[in-house]
């Protein structure tokens, strides 16, 4: 479904296609706070691109994984192979993706400024690997999540968005605000972007239209609540909604409007979180302190769950709109639904047991073989 009132975005994105496509490459900046709607603009890009016949490059940045130099720029690479089976990802895979993937193998770390030349070396190499890639057909390059992106990446991200003129390449990047005063997030967000999208609140209108999607018909005194309480931020109207099916509150009824300045935004993630069973809760604690998305086995071990227990457990979280994710065991992997929620998780920690799982967690995953930093922090 269209996603409401982004009609300017959805047509900044197209003309920053259009434009790659006749060879003026462009970057689009997506930025905002937690839930706003970005990642749905970058998921609109991507069909777009689709639709259009771009080669799609796509990566999100992983909190957990902001450690790991050349993460999103791995994942770009290998999302792309893996799009291609039998002879075709051969194909793909022994020409510049693979050329990309030995480039990163032998990439320094990037943390040491002694590297400095062989990393602007990488940089290079990458940039030319984007060359040969956007001969064949226009690239779309999504990032998402930038926020958690390694910053290696965010540093090939900025050397493109420099030299990205005349190639055939639309470089799209969302991202909650940087929080520090600078980095390579900041390099990137303040650098050589042509166009920034800052997504608007969702006025009375959308909200009702979202009621309607959800095939309920809201009074109007109950949209402006919603509005008022959710500061017209999606996310944040949607969990509302959810929290009012929950308590069998009607959006038809002028009653539910006096309860909803009650719930209060802060209250929405935290009011999914409300009335789990104990061990829900602990599943789900242990999952948000292991990442955004963890695997099952580690959670229910972190959480001292048997597997019948854990079962239940993810069973109730999903229910309940905490984790997307399946009871089978064989799939074993938790996400939540929103890092919002995740942040809720964590937030809802009394301070020592927060400590104290990390700690926990952190000899886990060191007695599983994984490198201690994949703990976030
Ligand atoms: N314009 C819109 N119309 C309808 N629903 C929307 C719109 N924008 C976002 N949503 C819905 O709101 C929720 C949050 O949106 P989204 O995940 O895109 O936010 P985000 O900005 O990427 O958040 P985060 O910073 O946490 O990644 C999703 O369920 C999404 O489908
Ligand atoms: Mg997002």
């Amino acid at each position: 479904m269209e996603p409401l009132e982004r009609e300017d975005e959805q047509l900044a994105l197209a003309r920053l296609l259009e434009q790659a496509w006749n060879g003026r490459g462009g970057a689009v900046l997506i930025e905002g706070p937690a839930g706003n709607g970005k990642s749905r603009l970058v998921e609109h890009v991507r069909a777009l691109a689709k639709q259009r016949g771009f080669g799609r490059l796509y990566g999100i940045g992983d909190e957990a994984e902001q450690a790991m130099p050349w993460g999103v720029v791995r994942q770009l690479v290998d999302r792309y192979a893996m799009r291609y089976a039998g002879a075709a990802r051969a194909l793909a895979l022994s020409g510049p993706a693979e050329r990309a993937l030995a480039t990163l193998d032998a990439a320094p770390e990037g943390s040491d400024p002694r590297d400095a030349a062989a990393l602007a070396r990488t940089l290079h190499a990458l940039w030319w690997l984007t060359v040969d890639l956007a001969a064949a057909r226009p690239m779309l390059i999504a990032v998402d999540d930038a926020q958690w992106s390694d910053a290696s990446s965010l540093r090939f991200l900025t050397y493109l968005t420099r030299r990205m003129a005349d190639l055939p390449v639309a470089l799209v990047v969302a991202t909650r605000p940087p929080t520090g005063p600078g980095g390579p997030l900041v390099e990137l967000t303040a650098g050589r972007i042509g166009v920034r999208l800052m997504p608007r609140p969702l006025t009375g209108a959308a909200i009702g239209e979202l009621a309607v999607r959800r095939g309920e018909s809201a009074r109007p005194e109950v949209v402006a609540a919603v509005e008022q309480a959710s500061g017209g931020n999606p996310l944040l109207a949607g969990q509302l909604f959810d929290e009012l099916a929950t308590r069998s509150l009607r959006l038809d009824s002028a009653g539910t409007a006096q309860a909803i300045p009650r719930l209060g935004p802060p209250s929405v993630s935290r009011s999914l979180l409300a009335g789990l069973s104990g061990s829900a809760s602990a599943l789900a604690a242990a999952a948000a302190v292991l990442g955004g998305h963890c695997d099952m086995g580690w959670a229910a071990e972190l959480a001292a769950l048997e597997p019948v227990a854990c079962t239940a457990a993810v069973d109730e979280l999903v229910a309940g709109h905490v984790l997307t994710g399946s009871t089978d065991l064989a799939a074993a992997e938790l996400g939540f639904v929103h890092p919002v929620v995740r942040e809720s998780v964590l937030a809802g920690l009394p301070p020592g047991t927060r400590a104290e799982l990390h700690a926990r967690a952190a000899a886990l995953l060191h007695r599983r073989g994984a490198a201690a930093a994949l703990v976030a922090a």
